[in-house]
């Protein structure tokens, strides 16, 4: 296999004769107690990955052995009182501990479920990839989230709605591909760093995609299968006209006993194909997709409907929040696209059955490199929700620019909502602790295509690893992150740690210096959004506008004057972002329409803010391809290239995009760069 498929499961054969004596010490030997489907998957991942790094395949044996070995059980088949941490973790946590006996010593790798043992399985294999010593392991660890889940945004044609990394692995031309090879890498992967749930399918469900849930549902229950020895439960996205592109009735309304029988007996039809099958996943009424609205229900009464039909078989209805006016005119200043989210749903709390729950984008608008927190997080007490990243980076320089996103995602989930005063971060309300939702969860979109390196950039595979890794536990910090991958995937080459290191760490600042400025968000080219076009959305249906004048830019927020959204936040953030005293500067422009000569708390006004991170962010691109030159020597060839031709891209587009828009606001406002750089 080429070296960016393997990704961060490598496995190289280890160089120094000290440490595969140390990881054979331990390694030689598997004893499994437990032998589930999962286990299985556990044993061979060792297997494989043993044999590869010490080059030598390790033993099996379902009984006790005498001498040193790695110890796979479940928490049935252990003494509770000699590991009495087992009490402590969840159905999906482990513990990995090396213990020590005369007659026998060993690494146990035990979870309350066999779940937690293909866990530890993964954790143990990134510390022997870590070099870490193994003779004094001692690990307890539970998942923070319940659901962690990855969306895939496949058509059945083959294409990836948003992807940058190739087509489909699960699709081609209107069918099945059915590489299950490819499949079961993808859920390795998945796996090795705690995703439970996927769904299959692009939550724009098309014509074909639509049956899904007849015709197809062999095949998916195929899918499924894969997914299931890797602990992942799969979902689809459905259609909300299903029964009238289907059936033969010719509504889809939610209140109609036609209607709800017919999700009955189409959901009995797939748990007769899936048993574990996890549920659906819906955009309803977005986007000009069909739901409740045409109707005249709302989304209560859309959800709960598919709700009722699941719950029989412990389904869940996740209903997703990304519902606004995409037919707005540019003339109106008064609707608000960042408000709609909130609008709509706030209103309906605690209606929702208890098996629906409520995925919220993270910002208002759509992925932004910047936006503030949705104000709905800690606003709905008595409706589950889940807070939806997107992994694939369509705002963020398309899997051509480096961008790793995890800094973005932590500050997300660590913002203070204040919905139960200080402390109620958004990560302790997606992990249901804060309202003790029944459900909860991170969902995000995938990144990945059949590109052979998975994500086009052999760099934007640090984004779907650091997703898995941060929603399993939100308190882990950046920089270990980028450790962790980093060492996983290229190895312990210090110089590569370092360097590989400080660029992804840099790179998302990097990355909105040189964009759209101060939280405007947007400023790309329509349908496709990768490069600058500053115009490109100001005079459209999408409710996506920055304002800029001759005199100012931004949009006004506030609800002394502007459209109200910032009184959808609770008191102490509502007032943080009305006053332009506290508004933080990296969102100013989000939330107030200031002249340009305005002082931003950096001391700078707009106008030389701009003009200088769009300099120092084309010159910093630069210096990321520096870092990278440096380490031609310690990385193959075919990851050194890919990545190398990327960032030449980078630094391209990172000019255009710095010379478009200091250009565009340099004629708007008329004020020359105090420091008299080029600007055309
Ligand atoms: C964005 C994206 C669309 C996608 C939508 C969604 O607007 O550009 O392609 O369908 O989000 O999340 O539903």
């Amino acid at each position: 296999n080429a070296e960016g498929y393997k990704a961060w499961l490598k496995y190289d054969l280890v160089t120094s004769q000290e440490n595969i004596r140390e990881i054979s010490r331990w390694c030689s030997r598997i004893v499994h107690l437990v032998d589930t489907r999962i286990v299985q998957a556990a044993k061979e991942e060792l297997t494989r990955a043993i044999s590869i790094m010490i080059g030598e395949e390790p033993q099996i044996a379902s009984e006790t052995v005498t001498s040193n070995h790695i110890r796979l059980a479940t928490s049935e088949q252990l003494n509770v009182d000699e590991f009495p941490e087992i009490r402590k973790i969840n159905e999906e946590g482990y513990l990995i501990k090396t213990v020590k006996h005369e007659e026998g010593s060993y690494i146990l790798l035990a979870g309350k479920s066999d779940k937690g043992v293909l866990y530890a399985t993964f954790h143990l294999l990134r510390l022997i990839q870590a070099e870490h010593s193994l003779d004094n392991l001692d690990i307890v660890e539970s998942p923070r989230n319940q659901i962690r889940m990855i969306n895939q945004w496949d058509n059945m044609d083959g294409s990836v709605e948003r992807g940058y990394a190739g087509e489909s692995i699960f699709y081609k031309d209107d069918d099945f591909i059915r590489d299950y090879d490819r499949i079961k890498d993808y859920a390795r992967l998945l796996s090795s760093v705690g995703i439970n749930a996927i769904s299959i399918n692009n939550v724009n469900v098309h014509a074909v995609e639509t049956s899904l849930i007849t015709t197809f549902l062999p095949d998916v229950a195929k899918v499924a299968d894969v997914f299931r020895t890797y602990g992942i439960t799969t979902y689809l996205s459905a259609n909300y006209a299903s029964p009238m592109e289907l059936g033969d009735l010719t509504t889809a309304d939610p209140l109609d006993e036609g209607v709800k029988a017919w999700w009955k007996d189409k959901v009995k039809e797939v748990y007769s194909y899936i048993s574990d099958f996890g549920g659906f996943v819906v955009k309803a009424d977005s986007e000009h997709r069909p739901g409740p609205f045409t109707y005249g229900r709302n989304h209560a009464d859309g959800s709960n409907m598919l709700a009722e039909a699941l719950e029989p078989f412990g389904g869940i209805v996740i209903w997703r929040c990304f519902v606004y006016n995409c037919m707005q005119d540019w003339r109106d200043r008064s609707t608000d696209r960042a408000r709609a989210a909130y609008d709509h749903f706030k209103p309906l709390d605690g209606q929702f059955h208890n098996n629906v729950i409520l995925q919220i984008k993270n910002g208002p608008m759509d992925f932004q490199v910047r936006e503030p927190v949705s104000p709905l997080f800690g606003a709905m007490r008595d409706t589950n929700q889940m807070i939806e990243f997107q992994v694939a980076q369509e705002y963020t320089g398309q899997q051509r620019h480096v961008c790793f996103l995890i800094p973005q995602w932590k500050e997300i989930l660590d913002f203070d909502t204040y919905a139960k005063g200080q402390g109620s971060t958004v990560k302790s309300i997606v992990d249901g602790s804060m309202y003790e939702s029944k459900l909860s969860g991170i969902a995000a979109v995938s990144n990945i295509g059949n590109d052979t390196n998975w994500c086009g950039h052999q760099l934007a595979q640090a984004n779907l690893f650091g997703y898995g890794r941060l929603i399993w536990d939100p308190n882990l910090s950046n920089e270990d992150i980028v450790d962790e991958w980093a060492r996983a995937t290229f190895g312990n080459n210090s110089a590569v740690i370092e360097n590989i290191s400080a660029m992804l760490l840099s790179s998302w600042q990097i990355y909105e210096s040189y964009t759209a400025p101060l939280g405007v968000g947007w400023m790309v080219n329509p349908n496709h959004h990768y490069g600058p076009n500053v115009d490109g959305y100001e005079y459209s249906v999408w409710g996506t506008y920055h304002f800029a004048d001759w005199q100012g830019i931004g949009v006004d927020r506030t609800v002394t004057s502007g459209t109200g959204y910032t009184s959808q936040y609770f008191e102490e953030n509502m007032k943080y972002y009305e006053s332009l005293k506290t508004c933080p500067d990296e969102l100013l422009l989000f939330f107030h329409h200031v002249p340009y000569t305005h002082l931003l708390k950096s001391g700078e006004t707009v106008i030389q803010h701009i003009y200088n991170t769009h300099f120092e962010g084309v010159d910093q691109a630069i210096a990321l391809k520096e870092k990278w030159e440096a380490l031609q020597q310690a990385i193959d060839e075919e990851r050194f290239h890919s990545v190398n031709e990327r960032l030449e891209e980078q630094i391209e587009n990172a000019k255009e995009w710095r010379d478009m828009i200091n250009t565009y606001f340099y004629r708007k406002s008329g004020i020359k760069d105090k420091e008299n750089r080029v600007i055309y």
